[in-house]
């Protein structure tokens, strides 16, 4: 979703904002622009596209830009208005005189456009982002002071909103200000950076100061003034950031999504470490901050989330059932916050998300914490404003996943899950011994099984090559890899368009059975336990119809042979865990006929891995 950016200081602006916006791109966009300070105007340079277009765009003008030494970027994901030029940020005021780029929705836009036409103003673009410069401008002409227009324009604004705004009167100066929407600012020697994440700053500074709700910041290359909407001078906190910038390579693979899956089997083993050391020690998870008389009393659990992390949520429920006994209630966040939930006090409250930026998640997590629940958050962001809301943080040290379809970050999520599964039922008493060291060896060997996969992908890549020409798929699965069926047909209708459904196989023949004939992938999670025989008799249904059948399967059965046109076969494992060895096959099937049919596999269209925006 759309990323901004910012600099002040005495470096060339341009390509520190163009190297931002670059590393900002996994976040997805549609066209980008940027504005810099010049000898005697801001000048604005916007593209449809890609980066690359902005790039063309800026070349016939690199020696007048070239000293520029502040300015501001954006890559947009359009929301309001379609992704052309005119709707790219930066957006200027009617004089041209102060420039804006915004990340989020200003809900009330069209009565404030409504008001300032009143007054005269002329706009040009479809975006409730022109809004804002047009509001900040004519506030400005009275108070002649950037960061008080800016104080005053935030109290008339609704929704959600990260903005970097400058002033060809006030040269040397960004103002900065956010509501439910991510800002960072780098801290260098004589010199600020702005960002929506940390990685479109971390190669310049380790030193960061998260914007909290309505702070307004003013920034010259040597000074940063930290206020609240009503002038109050506030002390900012800077942090040191936990990245390094070199996790952004590709690191010799094609693509960020190959790299990320074959990262797997170490997220795995550091999340393990100082964890689950053998299969007879109990689980340390001294992230969970309930005490363990609230842990044997909790009688109900809500999980929380969207996208990826909500089948990972599915997988949690079916876990946190079995093992604890508690019940437990999963639902997408934009859902959740528009209907009466009854959440309270002695609910825990838990949200999973890759990003902890969802603009959903964040809301629904707010309200569930303004009820009083305990809120656990599962998120690869430890520094995002979900882990910011949790009372107990459970970080998923996945690394920074690039690729806007999620891999190896719900890999992690599902780990961290068992974790909390087996640390509750210890607590709990609900499980046997003998069950959570069997749990806890096999899961100390998942590694080791996710490598071997790996190892032997080239029938995955075959699979995916045979199947590619097809505009449907469907994927059935039964108990606990009914989630992993979802989560496979989403990977592959995310960056290969396909129409691909993952279904309950027993629901096939209360309706989807009807669309099965030759012409049609059908692919069966077939794990060993115990809804094994029952789904190898809906597989059994579904070839009566002529479907074309593919097995992902554990079992060494040889009645699979007849049945099934391809078989993809993957280490034993116990039924329980099974959802993790699943899911490595159909992430690379998802990314090998992406690949093969020659998809932005990282980038895929309209889609965006940070959704800051309800
Ligand atoms: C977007 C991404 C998905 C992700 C979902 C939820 O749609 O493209 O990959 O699963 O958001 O994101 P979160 O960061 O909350 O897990």
């Amino acid at each position: 979703m759309c990323g901004i950016v910012g600099y002040v200081g005495s470096k060339p602006a341009v390509d520190i904002l163009l190297d931002g916006l670059e590393q900002l791109e996994y976040r997805g966009y549609d066209s980008s622009g940027i504005a810099v300070k010049c000898d005697d105007a801001i000048k604005v340079y916007k593209a449809e596209g890609k980066l690359s277009n902005l790039k063309e765009e800026l070349a016939p003008h690199a020696y007048e830009i070239s000293k520029a030494t502040m300015g501001i970027g954006h890559i947009r994901w359009a929301t309001h208005g379609a992704p052309t030029v005119v709707n790219a940020h930066p957006h200027t005021c009617g004089c041209g005189k102060l420039v804006v780029v915004h990340n989020g929705i200003i809900e009330n836009y069209k009565e404030l456009k409504a008001k300032l036409e009143e007054k005269g103003c002329k706009f040009r673009s479809q975006t409730d982002t022109e809004v804002v410069a047009h509001l900040i401008a004519s506030i400005y002409g009275e108070v002649k002071d950037l960061a008080k227009a800016v104080q005053l324009t935030t109290k008339q604004l609704e929704g959600a909103y990260a903005l970097c705004i400058m002033h060809n009167d006030e040269p040397n100066k960004l103002v900065v200000t956010k509501r439910n929407a991510p800002l960072v600012i780098g801290v260098g020697e004589n010199e600020y950076y702005v960002a929506s994440d940390v990685p479109a700053i971390i190669k310049h500074t380790k030193k960061a100061i998260y914007l909290t709700d309505n702070q307004v910041a003013t920034i010259t290359p040597d000074s940063l003034k930290l206020e609240d909407v009503n002038e109050q001078e506030l002390t900012p906190k800077i942090e040191v950031l936990p990245w390094e910038p070199v996790a952004l390579s590709k690191m010799g693979y094609k693509h960020f999504m190959l790299k990320e899956i074959h990262e797997q089997p170490d997220v795995i083993r550091n999340i393990l470490v100082g964890k689950l050391h053998t299969s007879d020690s109990p689980i340390v998870l001294n992230e969970v901050k309930l005490t363990r008389n609230t842990l044997k009393e909790l009688n109900r659990i809500q999980i929380i989330a969207c996208g990826t992390s909500l089948h990972a949520a599915m997988i949690g429920k079916y876990i946190i059932e079995d093992f604890c006994g508690i019940p437990v209630d999963v639902e997408a966040s934009s859902e959740y916050i528009y209907r009466k939930t009854v959440t309270d006090s002695h609910t825990l409250v838990i949200g999973v998300s890759q990003s902890g930026e969802t603009a959903d998640t964040l809301t629904a997590i707010k309200q569930s914490k303004a009820k009083g629940s305990h809120i656990l958050i599962i998120t690869n962001r430890p520094d995002s404003a979900m882990a910011r809301e949790a009372d107990s943080l459970i970080p998923v040290s996945a690394g920074i996943e690039v690729s806007v379809a999620a891999t190896k970050s719900y890999i992690a999520q599902l780990t961290s899950f068992y974790l909390l599964a087996l640390y509750m039922a210890e607590i709990k008493g609900t499980m046997s011994e003998e069950d959570l060291n069997k749990i806890k060896s096999e899961m100390l060997l998942l590694p080791q099984k996710i490598e071997q996969i790996l190892a032997h992908k080239e029938n995955i890549q075959t699979c995916a090559r045979k199947y590619s020409n097809t505009r449907d798929f469907i994927y059935i699965a039964r108990g606990i890899n009914y989630p992993t069926a979802l989560e496979g047909a989403l990977k592959l209708k995310e960056i290969s368009y396909i129409n691909a459904t993952g279904y309950p196989a027993g629901e096939l023949k209360h309706g989807p059975i009807a669309m099965l004939d030759e012409t049609m992938p059908v692919l069966s999670v077939l794990m060993n336990g115990k809804v094994y025989e029952k789904l190898l008799s809906n597989s059994e249904e579904a070839k009566a119809r002529n479907a074309k059948m593919i097995a992902l399967t554990n079992s060494s059965d040889q009645k699979l042979d007849d049945l099934f046109d391809y078989i993809i076969r993957v280490p034993e494992v116990d039924e329980l865990l099974s959802p993790i060895v699943a899911m490595v096959p159909l992430q690379l099937i998802a990314y090998y006929i992406a690949e093969f049919l020659g998809k932005d596999v990282d980038q895929p269209r309209n889609l965006a891995k940070s959704v800051t925006v309800e």
